[in-house]
């Protein structure tokens, strides 16, 4: 939780002047009572039913951050080999995992079958193939749960919305009956599930609730041909409050689902990433220097979009705070940018804030898809990933060394 004491900003009663004076900036600053009770508010909100919770491993791949909720006893959900390699590594139980993702390739279904995952999501007719050949050569059996495209409009920004019927996710719901079908006849494959993530920063629960409902009529059609299902799958994407959105209460979420799932005997799956680490994350950075370009006045940061890409892609709010509370100069309008060499080079646009050089300040609310979408563009060293827990710190990733950038490219010798 976020304070204040002297106009300084604490974390979870962690000074953030004196974690930047240890760990340098920029750093990633996460807490881990906000990542516990996220989680346990989703568990609790569903504790009347058999749900599974299956943290959505591309939200924050951090091994510290996976191990605290895999000490929760989360599941996860993954869409690569590498995240795999992550949530073994953090102590996951791979009977808890789903492996998502449209383009997996035959290494991973292999580790993922060596590993008895809980089971593939699969996208395509394609893939649903390419699974039965990999688990029949390793004399294995495939567990698989189909993702369906249930072509509802998540009503969120177009690159993260993906239920609509033009996006690559999924299988065609008016086609998916065949390969259900198809997926239950194959010896190599143990059909358990139907899923589906119609997108990502969702503020409302009917999209949800639609997709449900389409998800459990297919469910039902199937039992009548004695297809039967033990998952449901609804996918991740409830969003948080980054500005003024409304947000969806999990307890009201949980009762609406509850009330689509009466007489449903299926188990219920929830991918959530943003909603369980969103929140419980800030970036901490320093002002390198003040300029004005005679239109506009820019704070330059030493943080930029390789560290945050979100406001660069989506044109995401992230809210911005000062560590020390100045009360002097006067507070102007501010765009507060990196040091990258592109214009979309922006972590915030016309923030009022009283700023001087040197100063630090927070970016809030970038747990979620802020280090695990980062890039070492304009060979910039990757942040430092810190750890606030038991009012002590962590750190859980070091600050990338300029060697780090090289380490793995070669001179001709010749
Ligand atoms: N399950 C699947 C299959 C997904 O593709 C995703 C996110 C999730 C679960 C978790 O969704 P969440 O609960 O975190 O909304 N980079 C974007 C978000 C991309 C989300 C991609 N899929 C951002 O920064 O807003």
């Amino acid at each position: 939780m976020l304070s204040r004491e002297d106009n300084q900003l604490f974390f979870d009663k962690i000074s953030m002047k004196e974690l930047a004076k240890k760990y340098g900036t920029p750093s990633f600053v996460y807490s881990e009572e906000k990542i516990v009770e996220n989680f346990l508010t989703i568990k609790r909100a569903f504790s009347s039913t058999t749900t599974d919770i299956c943290f959505a491993v591309k939200a924050n791949s951090n091994i510290g951050i996976l191990q605290i909720l895999a000490r929760q006893g989360a599941g996860f959900d993954i869409v690569s080999g590498g995240e795999l390699a992550r949530v073994l590594k953090a102590g996951g139980d791979p009977k808890k995992i789903v492996f998502s993702g449209v383009g997996k390739q035959d290494w991973e279904i292999i580790e993922g079958l060596q590993n008895e995952i809980r089971c593939f999501n699969v996208e395509s007719a394609a893939e649903l193939e390419k699974i039965a050949q990999i688990a029949s050569s390793c004399s294995q059996i495939a567990p698989v749960s189909l993702r369906v495209n249930p072509n509802i409009d998540a009503k969120t920004h177009p690159y993260i919305s993906t239920g609509l019927a033009e996006s690559k996710f999924g299988i065609k719901i008016d086609s998916a009956e065949h390969l259900f079908q198809r997926a239950h006849e194959d010896p190599h494959l143990n059909l358990v599930g139907i899923d589906c993530h119609i997108g990502s920063q969702i503020t409302e629960i009917e999209p949800f609730r639609a997709a449900l409902n389409i998800l459990i009529n297919l469910v039902q059609r199937l039992a009548g041909k004695g297809i039967n299902l033990s998952h449901i799958d609804i996918g991740g994407g409830v969003g948080i409050k980054y500005k003024d959105e409304e947000v969806i209460n999990w307890n009201d979420f949980a009762s609406e689902i509850k009330k689509s799932m009466k007489d449903i005997p299926q188990r219920l799956i929830l991918e959530p990433g943003r909603s369980i680490v969103g929140d419980a994350g800030l970036l901490l950075a320093k002002i390198i220097l003040l300029k004005n370009n005679g239109q506009k006045n820019f704070a330059v940061i030493d943080a930029g979009m390789n560290d945050l890409l979100r406001p660069a892609l989506y044109g995401s709010w992230h809210e911005i705070v000062s560590v020390e509370k100045r009360t002097y100069p006067e507070p102007v309008d501010w765009e507060i940018v990196g040091p990258i060499c592109e214009t979309s080079d922006f972590l915030a646009k016309a923030r009022s804030l009283s700023i001087v050089e040197g100063d630090l300040i927070a970016i809030l609310d970038c747990g979620a898809y802020g280090f695990s979408m980062s890039s070492n563009y304009n060979s910039r060293p990757k942040a430092a990933e810190i750890l606030v827990a038991d009012k002590s710190h962590f750190c859980i990733r070091n600050r990338e060394k300029i060697s780090d950038l090289f380490f793995l490219e070669n001179l001709r010798s010749t």
